[in-house]
């Protein structure tokens, strides 16, 4: 229990423990020096390693350090000094009269150093009254006079010791109080004593320590070891468990953190990472997934359109299929949306509003099963920016396409999904989107609350024929922030691009897996 202490918290152990238990950092001072042969020569130079090896020792438990406390003390100023010589005035007043028969004129009095104040002083006890003869004021001694008052029997003591306490009440506190009105006569000082007082603890490892100790060296110098001298010292022992201030090193925003974890998941569920472009054709993200041109997605408030360049080409190719699925749905079995495609309208740049238009540009492009990707990219919406939402976010979008792909399939890849991400409750609500048939909305449960995290279904004909795609394709979108705010514990929203100092230092994702868990 004492191998971890450092020489000097040993010796104000030892020390304290030796002079019963509680003493103050001046006595612990005198005291060490006999504790620790050979240290320093007199208590005083001691009191600065004194009082930092008792900080440690109260963070550790060892001792308390009692609370500040401000003791007063008085000691004699200019006039005290010179009082404790000649006597107080009142005194003298009183002496120069005894040797006048008992009786003197006022002038004679006054004319007597610190007359007023010995007059003021000697009437205000009674000593000395004042008396009219033959049109002269008189001063005469009244008596009894005590041979020495309280107040002149302290200011010797006062002489004496150089200073003294002032005490809480009674009797010698009115003398000092009387003394601290009359001025210069005495000094108020104020000073703060801190006691060490030995913990349960402390007394325990005192006890076991040897009653003296010896200084140790906590660093090996080349020089130590060239010379042999570490062999006469004793070296000082790391306590690795010792409480150490924080250190904030870098890390990853909370968010990348999550996506790269849900990256993780995606890869060993075996599929591979996509990318596409942010600035999007209409084409992509809404003709190609068979959304009507008069969808409501597509108006301005949804979606932000650009202004410059406006425009751009979707793939010669692929044009006229998804004409004709829109208008009468081709060789899909479908009737379509029957109205007239415009191709200008597909030809619009827009800011991708979900990533399914990164997955279909894919599905356009390797047709064959079996397809397993997965993105986790930005998309935008325009939406009023509150506590749950932003108009800049992220979706983890993924399709597979294989020849027997179904449903079931599709709510297990889910489910592998989510609870590699430690979320093993989820559960689906049947939904409606333009580009899947059957559709599916995913709910996460957590505390009690299911969570809508996303939706998903297997693409329809008319999302898969045009692009020549013959076998049935699962797809799926899901809300990363939403799924982040879970995870991290949050209300809003928001948090994640507050850039507050605090909450990044301190978040952990590992940390808050277990605690979302319940662990
Ligand atoms: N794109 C849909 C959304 O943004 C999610 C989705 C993806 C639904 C794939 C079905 C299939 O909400």
């Amino acid at each position: 229990m004492t191998e971890a202490l450092h020489w000097l918290e040993k010796a104000v152990l030892r020390s304290l423990y030796e002079l019963g238990g509680a003493a103050s950092y001046e006595e612990l001072a005198a005291k060490a020096v006999s504790t620790v042969p050979g240290w320093g020569r007199d208590g005083v130079s001691m009191l600065s390693s004194v009082a930092k090896a008792c900080g440690w020792l109260r963070d550790k438990g060892y001792v308390t350090v009692e609370e500040e406390r401000s003791r007063k003390f008085v000691t004699l100023d200019a006039e005290g000094e010179e009082y404790v010589v000649k006597g107080l005035p009142e005194r003298r007043v009183v002496e120069f009269l005894q040797r006048r028969g008992g009786e003197a004129s006022i002038d004679e009095v006054k004319a007597l150093e610190r007359a007023d104040v010995g007059l003021m002083w000697a009437r205000r006890r009674g000593w000395v009254e004042f008396t009219k003869k033959n049109d002269a004021t008189m001063v005469v001694l009244k008596g009894p006079v005590p041979p020495s008052t309280d107040v002149e029997d302290f200011l010797r003591e006062l002489k004496r010791d150089g200073e003294v306490e002032v005490p809480d009440a009674g009797a010698l506190r009115e003398v000092v109080d009387e003394l601290l009105r009359r001025r210069h006569v005495v000094k108020l000082v104020e000073r703060p004593v801190r006691k060490v007082v030995l913990t349960e603890k402390g007394r325990e490892a005192a006890s076991l320590l040897e009653e003296t100790v010896v200084p140790e060296v906590t660093r090996l110098t080349p020089e130590l070891i060239r010379t042999g001298r570490w062999r006469e010292l004793k070296l000082s022992r790391y306590d690795v468990r010792a409480p150490t201030p924080p250190v904030f090193a870098a890390k990853r925003h909370p968010l990348t953190e999550l996506i790269r974890m849900v990256r993780q998941a995606y890869v060993e569920m075996g599929f591979e990472e996509i990318e596409g472009p942010i600035v999007e054709l209409a084409f992509w993200n809404f003709d190609a997934l068979f959304q009507p041109q008069d969808h409501p997605a597509r108006e301005m408030q949804d979606t932000f359109y650009l202004l410059e360049p406006r425009a751009g080409d979707p793939p010669a190719q692929h044009v006229e299929a998804v004409r004709r699925v829109h208008e009468n749905g081709g060789d899909t079995g479908s009737k379509g949306w029957r109205y007239k495609w415009s191709l200008e309208e597909a030809r619009r740049l827009l800011l991708r509003t979900h990533t399914t238009a990164t997955t279909i540009r894919h599905l356009a492009t390797v047709k064959q099963p079996p397809v397993k990707v997965f993105c986790v990219d930005r998309i935008f919406r325009n939406e009023k920016v509150d506590w749950k939402h932003l108009a800049e976010f992220h979706q983890i979008e993924g399709i597979v396409v294989e020849r027997d792909a179904s449903l079931r399939m599709l709510m297990g890849v889910l489910r592998d999904f989510y609870s590699r991400l430690g979320l093993r409750e989820i559960r689906f609500k049947p939904s409606y989107f333009p580009y899947t048939e059957p559709s599916m909305e995913v709910e996460v449960r957590l505390g009690g609350r299911w969570l809508e995290l996303g939706g998903s279904g297997i693409f329809r004909p008319e999302t898969t024929y045009p692009f020549g795609v013959k076998h049935p394709v699962l797809a799926w979108g899901l809300g990363l922030e939403r799924l982040a705010m879970v995870i991290y514990g949050l209300e809003d929203i928001r948090t994640f691009h507050l850039n507050d100092l605090g909450w990044l230092r301190n978040v952990s994702p590992f940390q808050a897996f277990r605690t979302m868990r319940g662990m």
